[in-house]
């Protein structure tokens, strides 16, 4: 899968893709990620990409021709599933989101910055809007970085253990059940007997109960569905 990054500020978003799991992922050929300075896309010899509001207020806006300039070339040398805005204003992103992304070619994720970008870019390229939360960040690159990770662990071979993604919290509308590890105790606080009893049928409904309890307690919104 390819996913190229448009940012007016790239130098936010490398340092995820350098390291780990992702950096993982990029070595073996599962993912490639590209990222355009829209700067480089600017079209006056100040390098230009934002002007003040039409209409008067505070901040400025992204213009139009080095955003449409940049996007245009991408979309010239290949097909895209999706060009997506990461803005406070758009579909929260989910598990489900990220789960459906992880199964296509090609994707855009355009990174506003400043004020946010002239209407007229949404209008024209734009093909989803999508917000990591209620909150607002001071730009589009870090939730762009938290969408393409999450979509990039999901890619088949990214996980040693492929497993692992799958028995994620949210993957069945359920959050994780806990977990444990060496030492058996630890401060007199013993990992639960079941673990340790080798009827993986057993331990599988034990962590399924807990699971539905501890989603019941955090998350009931999300049992609604379940
Ligand atoms: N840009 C600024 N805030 C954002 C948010 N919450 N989600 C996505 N993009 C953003």
């Amino acid at each position: 899968m390819r996913i190229d990054i448009i940012s007016a500020v790239p130098d936010l978003l490398e340092s995820p893709f350098k390291t780990s799991i992702l950096k993982r992922a990029m070595e073996k050929g599962l993912a490639e990620v590209h990222f355009h300075n829209v700067r480089d896309f600017a079209f006056n010899k100040h390098r230009q990409i934002d002007d003040t509001v039409y209409g008067g207020g505070a901040g400025m806006v992204m213009m139009c021709e080095p955003l449409d300039l940049c996007i245009s070339q991408l979309k010239a040398e290949r097909e895209y599933d999706d060009v997506i805005y990461l803005t406070p204003d758009g579909e929260t992103f989910n598990q489900k989101i990220a789960n459906s992304y992880s199964l296509k070619k090609n994707l855009i994720l355009l990174c506003g910055h400043y004020k946010g970008i002239d209407q007229r870019i949404r209008d024209l390229h734009i093909t989803r809007e999508i917000s990591i939360g209620d909150f607002v960040l001071t730009g589009g690159e870090l939730a762009a970085c938290v969408v393409a990770d999450a979509i990039i662990r999901l890619l088949p071979g990214v996980l040693n253990d492929e497993q692992s993604a799958l028995t994620d919290s949210f993957q069945d509308d359920l959050l994780s059940p806990p977990i444990y590890t060496k030492p058996e105790v630890y401060k007199g606080m013993r990992v639960p007997e079941i673990l340790l009893s080798g009827n993986f049928g057993k331990i599988e409904e034990w962590r399924h109960q807990k699971a539905i309890e501890i989603t019941q307690q955090k998350r009931p919104d999300l049992l609604k569905d379940f």
